[in-house]
């Protein structure tokens, strides 16, 4: 596949150029986000109107316009572990680490962000730290999952966050 360079980044081009999705791939593969900054010399560079970017940006769930957490915090909200209250547990995790659905903490610890099924509706409804997913999630199993205390959380994790 022919490729052309934006911000010195290789993007895949096809026979129209380069399209908007690609480039904030690659801005986002090399950066982790999209820095707006990045995105404002993209929309110059290319002769785009930086509207496009955001456009396409704010679309799809897989870019982020803020630097990702160290640790990521996601929660289903398909229909499984809706019906069994994952919109609570959603907003008890909201409040216990601070941080709003799609963003950050202030601390660059945690991102949170919601996902439709992941194919574990048994587990409904889950929690997926990290990657590791936690079933049958209620207030108290976040709270706990969460805790200050990184010692206990690990042992709480451990011992599967039995109430
Ligand atoms: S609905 Fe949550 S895993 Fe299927």
């Amino acid at each position: 596949m022919k490729k052309n360079t934006v911000l010195g980044l290789e993007v895949p081009c096809g026979p129209n150029g380069v399209s908007v999705i690609t480039v904030l791939q690659a801005i986002q593969g090399y950066y982790g986000y999209l820095p707006e900054e990045a995105l404002e010399k993209a929309a110059r560079e290319l002769k785009v109107p930086l509207i496009d970017f955001y456009s396409v940006a704010t679309f799809y769930k897989n870019f982020r316009l803020a630097p990702q957490g160290r640790r990521e915090v996601v929660t289903c909200t398909g229909t499984a572990c809706h019906v069994r209250g994952s919109e609570k547990i959603t907003e008890e995790i909201s409040r216990t680490l601070g941080v709003d659905i799609g963003s950050t903490t202030e601390d660059g610890e945690y991102s949170l962000k919601c996902v439709n099924c992941v194919g574990a509706c048994a587990l409904a409804p889950l929690v997926i730290v990290d990657g590791r997913y936690y079933g049958q999630m209620t207030s108290l199993k976040v709270r706990r999952l969460f805790s200050d205390n990184p010692t206990k959380t690990e042992q709480t994790v451990s011992s599967g966050l039995s109430e």
